[in-house]
């Protein structure tokens, strides 16, 4: 009997296709533009991170890093990455289910979330920032098919109301139909 659950196998299936020696991705656009935003250090989460690439630029920034999605190809290719780049201690990846498991109250200090959304779990985020805590949160508002995954208009700062917002905005719609929203905000 195969337990994998069908989110974690159609995302298995993804990261299986791609490339072993692919480079990583780009770190997403909100923790980059507001990197002024970041702490020197602390406990730092990233939320279904796939391949990690937002993990590893705030393990380059200083900072401890749990990393965790559900997907156990995934995370393995995290662990591969580290092997090669030794310096990488300071992430921990680990296959879990954000949203059966979501982070436990006041454990983070910057949290993360690109091209991830499940409303419900909005709240729990929120609630595991410590205070003076920042959560980055960037993902779509156009181009995807399951319009469940797609942001609306100000929906960003409407979840995170009880964030204090430090940036917010919406791009226009790329040559290829997709758009994002990005949202900073810190916990007072
Ligand atoms: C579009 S990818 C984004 C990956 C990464 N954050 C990025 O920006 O490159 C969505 C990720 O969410 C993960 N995911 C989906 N449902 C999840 C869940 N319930 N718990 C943890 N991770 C989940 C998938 O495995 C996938 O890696």
């Amino acid at each position: 009997m195969n337990d994998t659950p069908p989110i974690a196998s159609k995302w298995n299936a993804r990261y299986a296709y791609a490339k072993r020696d692919q480079a990583l991705p780009e770190p997403a656009s909100v923790l980059v533009t507001g990197e002024a935003y970041l702490p020197d250090n602390g406990r730092a989460l990233d939320v279904a991170c796939g391949r990690g690439a937002n993990a590893f630029y705030l393990a380059r920034k200083g900072l401890s890093v749990h990393a965790w999605d559900i997907s156990q190809i995934a995370v393995d290719s995290m662990l591969e990455y580290q092997r090669t780049h030794l310096q990488l201690t300071n992430v921990i990846p680990q296959v879990r289910d954000v949203v059966e498991h979501p982070p436990e109250p006041d454990a983070f200090d910057v949290i993360v979330v690109s091209r991830f959304l499940d409303r419900p779990l909005c709240a729990k985020l929120s609630a595991s920032l410590k205070s003076g805590g920042v959560l980055f949160y960037q993902t779509f508002t156009a181009g995807l098919s399951n319009r469940d995954y797609l942001l609306r208009p100000n929906e960003l700062p409407e979840l995170f109301a009880d964030l204090e917002s430090c940036l917010s905005y919406e791009s226009p719609l790329d040559e290829r139909g997709f758009s994002e929203a990005y949202f900073v905000g810190r916990k007072l």
